[in-house]
């Protein structure tokens, strides 16, 4: 439905504007869907109060954080008014409780070693952005920076149960895998298993790359995982187009 209005905007606004002005309202028509999944992932997660963190594997320099912190605080302060006004049950420190995890190697994508990797992935290093650059997006997009915490590093040395204890990461309300890589999924959802709750949000970006093929990329990791946890079930919450998906966790 959505790829559709996406299209017909395409093929109306090609033939209307021209030159800069087009191409400005085409990429707002690209990002449209991705502004779409993020308020939905945090309405569902404020909405039914689910504790815990929201963790990014994969931040580059920050935006995909900053929109999710942002979305999460005007939900939580809308539903702050609406919870008071109808009598729900609430925790009012929930929001404070709420921590933004970020985990990067700052240092782009290891070396792939799927063979099937798209040429731009297989480029060691790409996406290579310095933590002082991530920083400096959070800053001038004003987060609490408090509120922020970094765990820099490959994830294949950084999630492990020594950085579960360190920084006391116990439960995620969301969790967001933007890594590219089947080899740098892997480890993260090895590290998340035991952070999933009944409603924890897990979005997987790049689900169909490799032409759909569940045997690649994210979406192989992704699958893998759950046939190791069948203690873990997943329902489709909201996707953008053929590219990103959302999934609610389920757990017996
Ligand atoms: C597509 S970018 C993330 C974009 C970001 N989520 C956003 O919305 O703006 C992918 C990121 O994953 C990181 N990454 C990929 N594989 C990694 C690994 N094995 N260890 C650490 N970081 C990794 C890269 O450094 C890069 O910053």
């Amino acid at each position: 439905m959505m790829q559709g209005m996406k299209n017909l905007w395409h093929s109306i606004s090609n033939k209307v504007f021209c030159g800069s002005v087009n191409s400005r309202i085409n990429d707002l028509v690209d990002h449209l869907p991705y502004e779409q999944l993020d308020y939905d992932v945090t309405k569902f997660v404020v909405f039914n109060q689910i504790p815990g963190d929201y963790l990014e594997f994969g931040v580059y320099e920050g935006r995909g954080l900053v929109r999710m912190y942002k979305r999460m605080l005007y939900h939580w302060k809308s539903y702050a008014r609406h919870a008071g006004i109808y009598g729900h049950e609430w925790d009012p420190s929930y929001w404070d409780k709420m921590r933004f995890i970020a985990f990067d190697s700052f240092e782009g994508l290891p070396e792939a070693h799927e063979s099937v990797d798209p040429k731009h992935f297989s480029k060691q290093g790409i996406y290579q952005m310095p933590l002082c650059r991530f920083q400096e997006t959070l800053r001038k997009e004003k987060l609490d920076l408090s509120k922020v915490l970094t765990v820099p590093g490959w994830f294949k040395e950084s999630l492990t149960d020594e950085t579960k204890k360190k920084w006391n990461i116990e439960k995620a309300c969301a969790i967001f895998i933007d890594c590219d890589l089947y080899e740098s999924g892997v480890p993260v959802f090895r590290f998340i298993t035991d952070l999933i709750q009944d409603g924890t949000v897990l979005i997987i970006d790049d689900f169909f790359r490799y032409g759909g093929h569940p045997q690649r990329g994210l979406q192989r990791a992704y699958g893998q995982w759950l046939e190791q946890n069948p203690q873990i079930s997943t329902s489709e919450l909201t996707r953008q187009g053929a590219n990103r998906l959302a999934f609610v966790c389920h757990k017996d």
